[in-house]
């Protein structure tokens, strides 16, 4: 059954294996951590930086808590969640990030990602989220529509992997 859990060093080879897979297939709506820089020591090396994150304590990055979603002992995707609205989340980042590695997509993983997630933001004490959308990532824009998701508005944006692109903002409300 897959299950969103905190990062663990237990899932660090698995997590590399799903870098990997979208690193070599060019995945743009999602940027994962460079799979080459994973070695060994990298979750012990990182987890003070993912830590202070969480407490917003990185400069110029929001408040953002990282998981993992594993189905059965496999690494099969990630889910990290923005639980303030500074202007990178309005404008750029939204309040959730998620991926599935590309040789579990297609599986119906996304779509559980993404309802585990929204049952997480929840606990976090979120009344709503927004979802910042690539306008040809149909894939995404199907399953954030299927959860409730309300098309806002459509803004111009740009950023290194994907260029310059629209980017649809969906508010997803929690409290109904
Ligand atoms: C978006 C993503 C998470 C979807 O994950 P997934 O496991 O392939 O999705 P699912 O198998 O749960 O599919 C969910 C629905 O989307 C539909 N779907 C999948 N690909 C689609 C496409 N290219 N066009 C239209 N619908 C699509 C499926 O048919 C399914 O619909 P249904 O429930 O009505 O049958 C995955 O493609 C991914 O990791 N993409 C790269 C990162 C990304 O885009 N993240 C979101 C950034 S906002």
């Amino acid at each position: 059954m897959i299950e969103l859990i905190r990062r663990c060093p237990e899932y660090t080879e698995g997590y590399k294996a799903y870098c990997r897979e979208l690193y070599e297939n060019h995945v743009a709506y999602f940027r994962p951590t460079n799979p080459d820089s994973i070695d060994d020591d990298w979750f012990f090396r990182t987890k003070s930086w993912y830590d202070r994150k969480e407490r917003g304590l990185i400069e110029g990055q929001p408040v953002s808590f990282h998981y993992w979603a594993v189905d059965d002992g496999k690494f099969i995707g990630e889910f990290q969640l923005r639980t303030e609205f500074p202007e990178k989340v309005l404008s750029e980042i939204g309040s959730i990030g998620y991926a599935v590695r590309v040789s579990e997509q297609g599986k119906g993983y996304g779509k559980a990602i993404l309802r585990l997630g929204l049952e997480l933001a929840k606990r976090h004490g979120m009344e709503k989220v927004l979802l910042t959308i690539n306008d040809q990532n149909k894939a995404s824009i199907h399953i954030c529509e299927q959860m409730g998701g309300v098309l806002d508005d459509t803004i111009e944006a740009y950023n290194d992997a994907e260029g310059r692109h629209l980017l649809r903002r969906y508010w997803i409300d929690l409290t109904k």
